[in-house]
């Protein structure tokens, strides 16, 4: 009864691990969480004060698909601050990044087409393909290019059914970013096969250090972006993004969104319309400094203990960490850390086939005391299991 699509979709290992974790912390247990891929803080004072507003101001009917004006304008000139000229035609707000995905894939794929993703890369994107009957192929990311794509691994995967490319910047799992002139020669080169490229950029704001581009709409204004207020801005459970698309593609875009969702939620638009004032962004940089800060004390520590991390991430919360100098393959790792150690970290099969078994992520999502329990765990762990002396 049920279909072949719905029966495709993998199951994550890290839900099973973190169901794991949940039984130790109902043994009083305390479990360090380096798997969770959403900021550890509460979504900041002034945007909680402007959702309980538009609660008590009766502001709990459907909006326009395309998401409220004001919430647009906002978005708008958060790019003109980042010297882009966006209309607030091109921006439509979505539930989340995934709402978006689901969009943009009625909008751009057909059954039999084929999208190019990563492996490694964000796991749900080839269910939103497949989803419309289309179909993902994933290139390989490499460690010696950063974990990032070339054009000659784009063109080498190119077929006549590719319709286009998701990439991500900074990326899940790993962190890293795509270099500016080669964000700018794929895009130039699909632009020529008449496909399109996706940017997936919800992780922006959380980059550490000289970033080539604060959008990658500065490098190529014909991307297709998306964006979202989880991550920077900290609403994962408030469930709102945003897109921005090329002018001609707004009808289509609206009335897939008329049709599929009606609206976004007009308390979690409401809401977000403070997040990019004054008193919030300062909250929102502070966060992503302490970001910074985690990532360095946490890949000190893996190091010192062994550990290898090929590339250091420039974005995001997570480590990308190579574990095969322990001679354990990265899943029973994942579960012998929990089960022995009661640490949860996230194996690279979740992300993709290519050389997961030798990779693990670490989410930084957690507090310095919190790193420092975990790192203390993992050497007891290293010891227990001869790796380390
Ligand atoms: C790379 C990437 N894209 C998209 C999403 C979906 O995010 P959301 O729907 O919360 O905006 C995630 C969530 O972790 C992600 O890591």
């Amino acid at each position: 009864m049920y279909s072949v699509r719905s029966s495709e979709i993998n199951p994550f290992t890290v839900m099973q691990l973190l169901q794991r974790a949940s039984e130790f912390e109902a043994e009083g247990k305390q479990v360090v969480h380096f798997e969770v891929g959403e900021p550890d803080f509460v979504t900041a004072e002034p945007i909680v004060k402007a959702g309980i507003a538009a609660l008590q101001e009766g502001k709990t009917k459907y909006t326009p698909a395309q998401g409220v004006l004001p919430l647009r304008e906002k978005i708008s000139k958060y790019y003109a601050k980042q010297g882009l000229d966006i209309a607030v035609s091109r921006i439509q707000i979505t539930s989340g990044a995934s709402g978006g995905l689901v969009l943009l894939a009625g909008l751009l794929l057909d059954p039999g087409d084929v999208m190019l993703i990563t492996d490694p890369g964000y796991p749900c994107n080839k269910v939103f393909a497949r989803l419309v009957g289309a179909a993902t192929k994933a290139i390989h990311l490499e460690a010696e290019h950063g974990f990032q794509l070339t054009l000659p691994d784009v063109q080498n995967a190119w077929e006549d059914n590719t319709k286009g490319i998701l990439l991500a910047s900074p990326s899940n799992p790993t962190g890293t970013m795509l270099a500016a002139n080669e964000l700018a020669r794929i895009s130039d080169w699909v632009k020529q096969q008449r496909g399109f490229v996706i940017l997936d950029e919800i992780y922006q704001g959380l980059v550490y250090g000289n970033s080539p581009y604060s959008s990658g709409l500065q490098v190529n204004d014909d991307l297709l972006v998306l964006n979202s207020f989880s991550k920077f801005f900290g609403m994962t459970g408030w469930r709102l993004g945003w897109v921005v698309i090329p002018e001609n593609a707004q009808e289509r875009f609206t009335k897939l969104a008329q049709n599929l969702v009606i609206s976004p939620s007009s308390i979690a638009q409401n809401a977000a319309l403070a997040a990019f004032s004054r008193e919030a962004m300062v909250i929102h940089e502070q966060r992503a400094t302490e970001f910074a800060q985690r990532a360095q004390r946490l890949a000190k520590g893996l190091i010192d203990l062994g550990f290898k991390i090929p590339v250091m991430p420039e974005g995001a919360f997570y480590l990308y960490v190579d574990v095969s100098h322990t001679g354990i393959p990265s899943e029973e790792f994942c579960w012998r850390l929990i089960e022995d150690h009661q640490v949860a970290v996230t194996p690279g099969k979740d992300f993709g086939a290519y050389r997961s078994d030798q990779f693990v992520r670490f989410a930084y999502t957690t507090g310095d005391d919190s790193i420092d329990l975990g790192l203390e765990r993992m050497a007891i762990a290293l010891r227990d299991w001869g790796v380390m002396r």
